[in-house]
This record gives C-alpha cells, sequence and structure tokens, in this order.
C-alpha cells in the first residue's frame, strides 16, 4: 500500500531550543482526493523561524499544531491527482501543505499555482512565497517608506529581510541591513545593493547606526528584536514607523523577554510601532506575487535559497539552523 512519510508533533516542547524528541516519523496511508480535492507531491518544505511558536500553546495569532498532528508548514510541489477542476495534474502548486511527502488538500484559492519557467520551485515558498509577501505588506502597508527616507532592517541577508531592503531601494529610500557576520554583510550590500549592512556581532551597533544612517531613521522593519531593537529606537526619526514583523532573539529564550530599555523614544520620537502578520493581507496575497515575480523577472529583486537534502528525518536540526544564523538565504527542506 502507498505510504506518505510525515512529520507530526509528538509532545510539546518546553522553552529553549527544539529538540527532535518533540516530534515523530509516522507512516500513513496514502490518501485518494475527494471530490474538491487535490494531492500535491511535496517537493520543498519552507522552514519557518515561526515554526518554533506554533509548537506551543500560548495565546497567538494561530492555534498551535496540535499533538499527533502534521507539524504545519509551507510546502510546495506538484498535483499529482485532482478532482478539482481549476487543477490538473503536473501543475506546480504552494500553499500550507505540511511537513509530509504528500498532501490531500481542498483545491481552494489558498493553493496557488506556480511558474516554474519564471522561477524555480523552491523559489515560490521563498522570496516569492510568504516570506515575500511579509516584506512587501509589512514594508509598504506598515512601513510606508517614501523616497529619499531610511529603512532598516534587521535579518537583512534572509528570507524576509532581503527582500524588505530591495523594496525599499526600488521606492528611492536608503536601506541599511543589519547581519550577522562579514560575509552576509557583504552579501547584503555587494550582491542584493543595499546602502549599507552593520555587522551586529562585531559590536557596537549604536556608533555603526549612527554612520550607516546620518539622517536618522524613518522606517524600522524589525525582525530580531532584543538588542539590536534597543539599540534603533532611540536613532529613529520623529514620526517614524516600527514594523514589528519578527522577534527571532527571543524565541528560544528560556526567561520571558523584556520590553525595549528605549522604550521612551516611542513617546518623544511620536513613532507609530504596528504588529504584523502576513496572513492580515491574504485577500491581497495576488497583488504581491504579481509585484514581486515583475521585479524578480526584471532583475530588480534577487532571491537566495538555502536548499538543505536531509530530508524529513532532518527537519528539527535543519530548523534549528534558523535561530543560530547557520543559514544563507531561505530556507528549504528539499523532500
Ligand atoms: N510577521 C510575519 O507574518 C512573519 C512572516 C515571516 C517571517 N517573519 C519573521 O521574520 C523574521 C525573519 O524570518 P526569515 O524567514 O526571513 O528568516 P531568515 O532571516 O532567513 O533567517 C533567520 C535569521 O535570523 C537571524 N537571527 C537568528 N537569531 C538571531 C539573534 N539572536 N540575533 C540576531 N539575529 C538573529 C539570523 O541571521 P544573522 O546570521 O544575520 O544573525 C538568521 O539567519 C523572523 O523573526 C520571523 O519570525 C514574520
Amino acid at each position: 500500500m502507498p505510504t506518505n512519510l510525515q512529520v507530526v508533533l509528538a509532545r510539546r516542547p518546553g522553552p529553549g531550543p527544539l529538540t527532535s524528541d518533540c516530534f515523530a516519523l509516522r507512516e500513513a496511508a496514502l490518501a485518494e482526493p475527494a471530490d474538491g480535492q487535490i494531492r500535491v507531491k511535496i517537493a520543498y518544505v519552507s522552514l519557518d523561524p515561526a515554526m518554533r511558536g506554533w509548537v506551543n500553546d500560548t495565546r497567538s495569532y494561530m492555534p498551535p499544531v496540535g499533538i499527533g498532528e502534521v507539524m504545519r508548514a509551507y510546502s510546495a510541489g506538484h498535483v499529482e491527482a485532482s478532482r478539482h477542476p481549476d487543477f490538473k495534474e503536473g501543475d506546480a502548486v504552494q500553499s500550507v501543505l505540511g511537513v509530509q511527502q504528500y498532501a490531500v488538500v481542498k483545491g481552494s484559492g489558498r493553493v496557488i499555482k506556480v511558474d516554474t519557467a519564471k522561477a524555480p520551485l523552491e523559489r515560490w515558498v521563498g522570496g516569492l512565497g510568504m516570506p515575500g509577501w511579509t516584506a512587501y505588506f509589512g514594508l509598504l502597508e506598515v512601513g510606508q517608506p517614501k523616497e529619499g527616507e531610511t529603512v532598516v532592517v534587521s535579518a537583512a541577508s534572509g528570507a524576509v529581510g532581503s527582500v524588505v531592503g530591495q523594496i525599499a531601494k526600488i521606492k528611492g529610500c536608503r536601506a541599511v541591513g543589519i547581519a550577522g557576520g562579514p560575509d552576509k554583510c557583504r552579501y547584503v550590500t555587494d550582491v542584493l545593493g543595499f546602502d549599507a549592512c552593520i555587522d551586529y556581532k562585531a559590536g557596537n551597533i549604536a556608533a555603526r547606526l549612527a554612520e550607516a544612517c546620518p539622517n536618522g531613521i524613518d522606517v524600522n522593519f524589525e525582525n530580531v528584536g532584543g538588542d539590536i531593537l534597543d539599540q534603533i529606537l532611540p536613532r529613529m526619526n520623529t514620526f517614524g514607523r516600527v514594523a514589528i514583523c519578527g522577534l527571532i532573539s527571543g524565541y528560544n529564550a528560556t526567561e520571558p523577554m523584556p520590553g525595549p530599555s528605549t522604550f521612551r523614544a516611542i513617546l518623544t520620537q511620536r513613532l507609530t510601532v504596528r504588529g504584523l502578520i502576513v496572513t492580515d493581507w491574504a485577500p491581497r496575497i495576488r497583488e504581491a506575487v504579481a509585484q514581486l515575480g515583475e521585479w524578480h523577472a526584471g532583475a530588480k529583486l534577487k532571491i537566495r535559497e538555502d536548499v538543505r537534502t536531509g530530508g524529513l528525518g532532518a527537519f528539527v536540526e535543519t530548523l534549528n539552523l534558523l535561530y543560530t544564523g547557520g543559514n544563507n538565504g531561505k530556507l528549504v527542506l528539499k523532500v
């Protein structure tokens, strides 16, 4: 009987980095699609920092993955069997399909057909997929950048950050990245075209920010939080915008993370600080797909993936690379 290898949540993790005993590999029977459904053979699973939060049973923006359930993930693959008129065998698609070899899902609008002639399949869960949509809506809708302004983005060489800085450049802004180590910083400036990149691991972030942002900071796209956010807030210009997209420095924290010690700048500079979740723009995802695709085709948007080949059994160890900066670009697991 054909089977489907799945990564399921075996137990709730405590605080700290995820360990492999929180998950189990399960061989389930391969289901046939019912009327209106499709079966997708998954080729790439997107590994996202948010996965750390999705397994915690705490109040969040979506319910936690249940014990015994397939781990939630954006994935991309090909339709293998279809009982939906809009999808045919061989279509390349991406959606929330889980960490597994096959997914049987409703052929709804949440399943997006992608064009692999325009970009490789794995890119459609990276810069052209959810991380790209996050950068697009987060920067343009929350950050509201205007020509000539300075945009600072942390985790700048990664999936979301790399797209944020490039959109900032497209919009005529000064783009300043923050990333870990000289290689990532060189990539951010020399390949992605940011105006400057600060290596936070080299220390003295405040002085480096002052050098890189001589006119202050108008938009901060925050992916990291902690000390980096602390150093940014006092350099924000009056009526600046802070888009809180992620706080990855705290995802594996064993104690509650303190708020910014420079919180006072929000008052004195009358900052707008707004959290964002990409699904807030769910009805407009196709707009982001089209615009990002156009910029990518016009070579205005460079994207890289870090594809790991360890397979589903390497899910946890590969995911954990994100929290130590072990990835170079969008982290993807090949199935
Ligand atoms: N709100 C939303 O809807 C949404 C959607 C997607 C992603 N996000 C958030 O966006 C952020 C970036 O996600 P991504 O998928 O683009 O990941 P990514 O940037 O490709 O990878 C994560 C990067 O975070 C950096 N990092 C990890 N721990 C750090 C620490 N303690 N201090 C400083 N930097 C650290 C590392 O880069 P360095 O080597 O440069 O340190 C690492 O490579 C995450 O916070 C994520 O949760 C939010």
